[in-house]
């Protein structure tokens, strides 16, 4: 499915998004907007040069190990089925890979971080690594570590201007994450980022 079109002005800047951003543990049931879900995973890794392929965020060599995955909650995006959904940056697209209101089992997952479950919208970011140690070897696996700080702070800070709220988890299982969300084995998580509307 392909995603509105993101938008590249805002009305909060970027020092007010810096100052007031959080870690936020509790969210509100309001479901997010397609729009909404597009900005947020075009400021993850949306591609931002005009007829290119460079994304919004840096990449050691250019070569994105980086995956965006949607872990979508029953009635957390507005005309979207809850299910679990790939980023796909040329064509701003996303493409469902499994069906079904996943949160409860990922935040299981997640060490029993149950009120990961109360964002609409989980953000996972995964690496597959050969695409970057291809190239740089052992210190690609650094490559990707860095990149994928990045990537969250520009959820965090796009999730802020939109007066949103977002979390940030690093303790979960990666072989449970990988199986309830269905997503191939050499996809290994690295970031989980619950979403939505503050309490
Ligand atoms: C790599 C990483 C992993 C984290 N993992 C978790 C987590 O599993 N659960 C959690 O509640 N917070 C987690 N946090 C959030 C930190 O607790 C939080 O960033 C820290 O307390 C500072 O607060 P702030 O983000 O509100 O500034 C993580 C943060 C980072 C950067």
């Amino acid at each position: 499915m392909t995603l509105p079109e993101p938008k590249i002005d805002g009305s909060m800047s970027v020092e007010k998004a810096i100052k007031q951003r959080r870690t936020v543990r509790s969210f509100r049931k309001s479901a997010l907007t397609m729009e909404e879900l597009s900005q947020l995973l075009y400021s993850a890794q949306g591609i931002t040069e005009d007829g290119g392929f460079k994304r919004s965020a840096p990449s050691g060599g250019a070569l994105y190990p980086l995956d965006v995955y949607a872990v979508v909650g029953d009635r957390g995006v507005e005309g979207l089925a809850p299910g679990v959904y790939h980023y796909e940056p040329s064509g701003h697209r996303v493409d469902l890979i499994s069906h079904g209101d996943k949160r409860r089992e990922l935040a299981r997952a997640s060490l029993h971080q149950m009120w990961m479950a109360s964002a609409p919208l989980n953000l996972v970011i995964t690496s597959e690594y050969a695409r970057i140690t291809s190239k740089y070897g052992e210190r690609g696996i650094r490559y990707a570590l860095i990149e994928v700080g990045h990537v969250g702070q520009n959820i965090f800070l796009q999730a802020e201007a939109m007066g949103l709220k977002a979390g940030i988890v690093g303790a979960f299982h990666d072989s449970e994450v990988i199986r309830v969300m269905g997503i191939p084995l050499r996809h290994e998580p690295l970031l989980i980022m619950p979403v939505g509307y503050g309490t």
